[in-house]
């Protein structure tokens, strides 16, 4: 398996082997992760396999020139936010405006100066950074414009539409009628009142600062575990874990993160005698890779593209109640923690979700 790497990964596009040797190990002594394209061909071959974080472009090649490739580059979306930093070895002002034209935003001289090169890239590197969080944190709240004018409608809708048959129901004194619409009126009500504090929370998380601690997730994993138990009375659930660490991490958003995925694991097992959530950890290079299974009814794999997005659900309401925003929380949270998580399942044959934290502060034995 394939485990994430986070060292940014820079693409070189030159068409002569000595001074690809020659910028790759400038580069690598940063700890940058490099590929490598000595063609206008290799390189859209290169973009095909994954989006770079940063592109170092040579402007004198064969078949192709660099204004050209860059030009093509920047035509397409997926490429739009990726750095290009120019290697010129002419120094003159009429090619350093066409590569700006052509969509580059910086360039480096050759004989490449190594400490110049690296400033340029980290400075670009931040750059790109920030203009990702900016994208993210418009991108989170248009989907709370879109909860707002969307998903809130529907229950509202109804609760006013119950409220005109209760009107009517009071007039024709039907005291069975009134009762009925009553309790339809306080379940909805109450339905609509926790998916508000839903949306809330979420809102909340892309602004609050983490609150970075010492987290036992063994300890943390238990407390979970009970909460869920408490609301899921008369359901057999049993709990098997392994030995988990110490994180460092916010507490109760991680804490967040087990109720949700627990819920989650309790909620679609719940037709079989007994439940059973088993989690696990391993310490992969610089990272933990938790594991948390079920013995649910899973899902097809085939539907789950999006199943991380708000709202996202792939089983009736009418079968398992829920808003489709307790995985959107959890990635949203694992993320603002630097780690990942993803989900596989089959179809009634349970689910596994695995998420990653970085293991930042070795402080002796890390498991207990
Ligand atoms: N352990 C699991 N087993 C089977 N399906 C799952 C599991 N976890 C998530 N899913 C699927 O992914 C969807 C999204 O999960 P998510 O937790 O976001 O929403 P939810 O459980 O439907 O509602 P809620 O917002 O109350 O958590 C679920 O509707 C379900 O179809
Ligand atoms: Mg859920």
């Amino acid at each position: 398996m394939n485990y994430i790497n986070k060292n940014p990964e820079i693409l070189i596009i030159d068409d002569t082997p000595e001074h690809v040797h020659f910028v790759a190990s400038i580069i690598r002594t940063k700890n940058y992760r490099v590929r490598v394209a000595t063609s206008a061909l290799q390189a859209f071959d290169a973009l095909k396999k994954g989006i770079p974080d940063l592109i170092l472009l040579d402007v004198i090649m064969p078949e192709m020139d660099g204004f050209e490739l860059c030009s093509l580059i920047r035509k397409d979306p997926r490429y739009h936010s990726v750095p290009i930093i120019f290697l010129t070895a002419v120094k003159d002002s009429e090619n350093i405006v066409r590569g700006f034209e052509a969509g580059a935003q910086d360039y480096v001289s050759k004989p490449v100066n190594a400490n110049e090169l690296l400033v340029r890239i980290q400075t670009h590197l931040n750059l790109k950074k920030r203009t990702d969080k900016l994208v993210e944190a418009y991108n989170d709240i248009d989907s709370f414009n879109h909860m707002i004018s969307h998903d809130l409608k529907t229950p509202v809708w109804s609760i006013k539409k119950l409220a005109g048959f209760l009107k009517e129901a009071v007039e024709n004194r039907n005291d069975e009628d009134i009762n009925e619409l009553l309790d339809m009126l306080t379940e909805k009500t109450s339905k609509t009142v926790d998916l508000i504090e839903k949306y809330a929370q979420l809102a909340k998380l892309s602004r609050t600062a983490l609150k970075i601690e010492a987290v036992n997730m063994g300890s943390l994993s238990e407390k979970a575990f009970e909460e869920i138990k408490k609301i899921c009375p008369g359901q057999k659930i049993v709990f098997e874990r392994g030995e988990l660490p110490v994180v460092h991490g916010d507490s109760l958003l991680l804490g967040q993160v087990l109720v949700n995925l627990f819920s989650n694991a309790a909620k679609y097992s719940r037709g079989r005698d007994k439940s059973i959530i088993q989690m696990s950890c391993k310490k992969i290079d610089y990272e933990y890779l938790f594991s948390i299974k079920d013995n649910g009814v899973g899902f097809d794999m085939n539907y789950a593209t999006n199943i991380f997005k708000m709202f996202v659900r792939l089983h009736a309401q009418s079968e398992f109640e829920g808003t489709g925003i307790g995985l959107a929380s959890v990635k949203k949270i694992i993320n603002l923690h630097g780690g990942g998580v993803w989900i596989t399942a089959v179809v009634d044959r349970g689910a596994e979700v695995c998420f990653t934290l970085p293991v930042e502060v070795e402080v002796g034995n890390l498991f207990g």
